[in-house]
Order: structure tokens, then C-alpha cells, then sequence
């Protein structure tokens, strides 16, 4: 990629305006305080924080928080973040009432200092990628450095606009990995190159099944959305959840990708869809049955697949993994993953929980951070805040 790195700058005495991706899991406590119940993010953020504290930079740290619509929002304050960071960094963090206007200014931070700025999205002018914000947002800084992959799909002020307002853009240490591995996954992988898709919806991945189609040399489908691929190939498929509009196009992707695409061949099914529902193993769904997990035998195909890999990519979960032990599909290939001694590639979300589930974390080459944006970097598509560190 043609962007700079965080690497490439001399940061000495520099204000440096780092775009986070803060967009922490929160929930309210019996007192009624916010609380964060993943630091991840946080946690992922922190290499290109201090890799610019250990430069001799000034750190401005902006991020959103959730879905405030415009408006400030208590419950999305970025309050109990500064109070989490300022714990992993062991420095203060001085908590900026805004993000923009002259309270702001006046809390610029010299060298060693770290200023975190209020929700982005407090303002609308974010979201809708204004440029005044935008300037406002630049003239706080020298260098802007995205750090924040998890909203690279995002044209906002603070991921696209202000790039066109600062002399020096370049992406933090976050961004340099994201882009390395999904990157090499989707551009230069070792060989075989094996992708595992799952989830509810073919609606939501067909432009991930359409590109990583031409570059993987096996599909492994599961979750609900097999049963859309199973209908189109005329197969039973009970009360299993079927996406009806989407069974043509289901028809077309099988007939595209030919024998790359490889589909369940047994299925775990249930009268009703409850933790601890009596459930059996079949070949074809039965009349009345809902298909909730992948059977042995696909586990067993699949998981013969992924051990001569040598590069898995992997997005969505096998079955209702949330619901044991309807996760038994989805860990058995965490761990065939794990296993395989390929370069792993996991995408956000559902998948990263099955991968903790199944206690294989460490074993996995590297979890993204983004949910939709690491969709939307496997589906081919120009992510506008890294196409603007490019730029
Ligand atoms: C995410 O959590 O996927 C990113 O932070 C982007 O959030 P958004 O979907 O609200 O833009």
C-alpha cells in the first residue's frame, strides 16, 4: 500500500492528531455509570499511542462513540475510555469537554501529553464529512495519523475530510498491521488459500463470496446462510432459516465457483430454536426441522480442508454458537484453524468471539479489529480512509 507510516515521520515536538477506534462495548452499572466490557480496542490502540509518547509528540486522540446522532449523549461520552487509557498508558489523560472550539484549543498538549477528545459524532458535521469540521479537526495538529481500521469505511471528517486539510497523513501501527494481513489474505496469500464463511445472511456477504471467490481456492460455507445454497440446489431445507430473494443468486454463485464452494453435508436440527432443545444429526432436514449448527461430517470435511492450508480466512460463525452446544461446528474449526500452523486471518465480531470460546486465541495469526471494514477490505471495496492515506 502507498500510504506513509506512522515509522516514516519524525514526531519530536510534534501535536499529533491520532484517529482512534474507540467504539467500545459499553453498559450502565447499578450506580448508573457507563462501563466499558471490552477494552480491545483500547488495548489495540495502544503500540501507536506510545510508539508517538516515545517520539517526543504531543497526543491528540480522537474517536467516536456509538450512534449519538448529532447531539451530545451522555451515555456515549468518551469519559470512561480516558479513564481506562489513562490506566494501560500509566499517564494522565486530560479529557476534553468537545472535540472542536476553543475550550479545545486551549488544552492542546505539549510533548508527553495526551489530550482524548469528546465523541466525534457529538456533531453531525462528522458523519457527514464537512469540511470546516474537517479544518477545524486539522488545525489542532501537525501530523494526522488513522490508526482506527475499524471505521476506515467510514468517509467521516475525521477519517477522509481532514486528510485534505494537513501536511502529514500516514497510518498508525494499527493500520499498517490491519492492511498487512488482510492485504496479503486477500492479494498475495500462500497456497492453498482457504476462506470460511459464515453467518445468518448470504445478503450480507455476497460481494465477499463474489471476491474471495476469485481468489481463494476453497469456500467453506456454514451458518444459516448454507441454507440458502442448499434451497437453491434444490435440496429440503425444514424451517431452517432461507433468505427466499436471495436463492436465485445463491444458484448463480454455486454455478460461478463451481467446486471451489464447498457446502454441509450433515446438519445439527431442532424443533424449536432454545438452549438445551433436544437436537439430532441429519443428512437432509426433515419437514418442520430448523438446521442450527453444521453435523461431524462437515466438520470433519472441513476441518481436512483447512489442516493442508496455508492461509485461512475466516468471517462468521458455523451455527448458533451463542446457544451451546450449538457452537460445536464453529469451535471444532477455531481450533482445525488454530491447528493448521497457516496464517490466520480472522475477521471481527461473531468470529473473534468463536475463536475465544474455543481458547485459541493466541494461535490465530491476527484478529481485525473491524467488523464492516474488514468485510468490506475482503469484498474488494476501496476503504475511504485508507484510500485517503493513500492519496
Ligand atoms: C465499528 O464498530 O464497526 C466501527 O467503530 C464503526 O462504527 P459504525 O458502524 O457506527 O460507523
Amino acid at each position: 500500500m502507498p500510504h506513509l507510516s506512522i515509522r516514516d515521520l519524525d514526531l519530536n515536538g510534534k501535536r499529533v492528531f491520532i484517529r482512534v477506534d474507540f467504539n467500545v462495548p459499553l453498559q450502565k452499572n447499578e450506580k448508573g455509570d457507563m462501563e466499558i466490557t471490552s477494552d480491545k480496542r483500547i488495548k489495540a490502540s495502544l503500540p501507536t499511542i506510545q510508539y508517538a509518547l516515545d517520539h517526543g509528540a504531543g497526543v491528540i486522540l480522537a474517536s467516536h462513540l456509538g450512534r449519538p446522532k448529532g447531539k451530545p449523549n451522555p451515555e456515549m461520552s468518551l469519559k470512561p475510555v480516558a479513564a481506562r487509557l489513562q490506566e494501560l498508558l500509566g499517564r494522565p489523560v486530560v479529557m476534553a469537554p468537545d472535540c472542536v472550539g476553543p475550550e479545545v484549543e486551549a488544552l492542546k498538549p505539549a510533548p508527553g501529553g495526551v489530550l482524548l477528545l469528546e465523541n466525534l459524532r457529538y456533531h453531525p458535521e462528522e458523519e457527514k464529512n464537512d469540511s470546516e469540521f474537517a479544518k477545524k479537526l486539522a488545525a489542532l495538529c501537525d501530523v494526522y495519523v488513522n490508526d482506527a481500521f475499524g471505521s476506515a469505511h467510514r468517509a467521516h471528517a475525521s477519517t477522509e475530510g481532514m486528510v485534505h486539510f494537513v501536511s502529514t497523513a500516514a497510518a498508525g501501527l494499527l493500520m499498517d498491521d490491519e492492511l498487512k494481513y488482510l492485504g496479503m489474505a486477500v492479494n498475495n496469500p500462500a497456497r492453498p488459500c482457504v476462506a470460511i464463511l459464515g453467518g445468518a445472511k448470504v445478503s450480507d456477504k455476497i460481494e465477499v463470496i463474489q471476491n474471495l471467490g476469485k481468489v481463494v481456492d476453497r469456500l467453506l460455507i456454514g451458518g444459516a446462510m448454507a441454507y440458502t445454497f442448499l434451497k437453491a440446489q434444490g435440496k429440503p431445507t425444514g424451517n431452517s432459516l432461507v433468505e427466499a430473494d436471495k436463492v436465485e443468486l445463491a444458484g448463480r454463485l454455486l454455478a460461478e465457483l463451481g467446486g471451489k464452494l464447498m457446502l454441509p453435508v450433515d446438519h445439527v436440527v431442532v424443533s424449536e430454536i432454545a438452549a438445551g432443545a433436544a437436537n439430532e444429526v441429519v443428512e437432509t432436514i426433515p419437514e418442520g426441522k430448523i438446521g442450527v449448527d453444521i453435523g461431524p461430517q462437515t466438520i470433519a470435511a472441513y476441518a481436512q480442508v483447512i489442516a493442508a492450508a496455508k492461509t485461512v480466512i475466516w468471517n462468521g460463525p458455523m451455527g448458533i454458537f451463542e446457544k451451546p452446544p450449538f457452537d460445536k461446528g464453529t469451535v471444532a474449526l477455531a481450533k482445525a484453524v488454530a491447528n493448521s500452523g497457516a496464517v490466520s486471518v480472522v475477521g471481527g465480531g461473531d468470529s473473534e468471539k468463536a475463536i475465544k470460546a474455543a481458547g485459541v486465541t493466541g494461535k490465530i495469526t491476527h484478529v481485525s479489529t473491524g467488523g464492516g471494514a474488514s468485510l468490506e477490505f475482503l469484498a474488494g471495496i476501496q476503504l475511504p480512509g485508507v484510500a485517503a492515506l493513500n492519496r
